[in-house]
């Protein structure tokens, strides 16, 4: 895949305690079954997708993601049973090849959730799981800013992918309901991290959201881009140690019958 790769695993994983919470509480949604072929898609480093098939007892899991700096580390984590493969889950379908479909922090990430998800649903045999976690938070000042910012320095900046591709937890409780589940889950929850300062938000974001300014400002302009937000965003939160940091996620399971 021929795209800028702006996702640096190490950055990612500073806050992985606070991050692995949702991933957890999404496994937890899916219900147990023998032998699961697993899909994580947007798998990212690989390490909870092997535990998470592990943990559903998997006959076989696959990790599926877009970065090659991703998919490199993830394959460290392979296995007989665990294989991962770069590609992109804004087309991903693989026809009634899987038992559970999980996506973990990752559909965000890609537009049109609607054709998504129906993609997902068939790539689910009968009796197969749908388990999904988006980040909700787009309303949060972390992202408000950078975004306020980006419009002052690049002329066409990428736009927020959470605000733009994110729906509302009801909209994903109808379209599971049209996809032909009749079981569902779907909810919103405000997780609280507790980050040793407001400063961290700021590599929280450095981490994700903020990968997409990369590309377009250069070394330099990233730079400068990260010491301005950074100035702005503690102006904003204050410089509070502890800082509890609310992150809405939505998570929602479904099962076909
Ligand atoms: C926030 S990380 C989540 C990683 C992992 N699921 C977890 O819970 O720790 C988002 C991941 O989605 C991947 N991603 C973003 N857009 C993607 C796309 N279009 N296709 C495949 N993977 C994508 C990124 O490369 C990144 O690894």
């Amino acid at each position: 895949m021929a795209t800028f790769d702006g996702w640096d695993p190490s950055q990612y994983n500073r806050f992985a305690a606070q991050r692995e919470q949702p991933f957890w509480d999404l496994a937890r949604l899916v219900r147990a079954v023998s032998s699961p072929a697993v899909v994580d898609l947007g798998c990212g480093d690989g390490r909870l997708t092997a535990t998470l098939g592990e943990t559903l007892g998997a006959a076989a899991t696959l990790g599926v993601d877009s970065s090659p700096a991703m998919i490199d580390r993830a394959r460290s984590h392979a296995s007989e049973s665990v294989r991962f493969e770069l590609g992109d889950i804004g087309v991903w379908e693989e026809r009634e090849a899987f038992d559970v479909v999980f996506a973990n922090a990752s559909m965000q990430w890609v537009p049109d959730h609607r054709a998504v998800m129906r993609r997902w649903a068939g790539s689910l045999r009968p009796g197969g799981q749908l388990a999904i976690q988006v980040p909700s938070n787009a309303d949060h000042p972390a992202h408000l800013l950078a975004e306020e910012l980006a419009r002052e320095v690049l002329d066409d900046p990428p736009p927020d992918a959470v605000a733009r591709n994110v729906l509302a937890p009801e909209t994903y409780a109808e379209l599971l309901d049209e996809l032909g589940f009749h079981e569902q889950h779907v909810r919103l929850q405000v997780y609280v991290h507790r980050l040793s300062s407001s400063v961290d938000v700021v590599e929280w974001m450095k981490g994700t959201s903020l990968t997409r300014f990369k590309e377009p400002l250069g070394d330099v302009g990233w730079e400068h881009f990260v010491s301005v937000y950074r100035e702005r965003l503690i102006s904003r939160l204050g410089d509070r140690r502890p800082y509890l940091y609310p992150f809405k996620r939505i998570l929602m399971w479904a099962q076909r019958s």
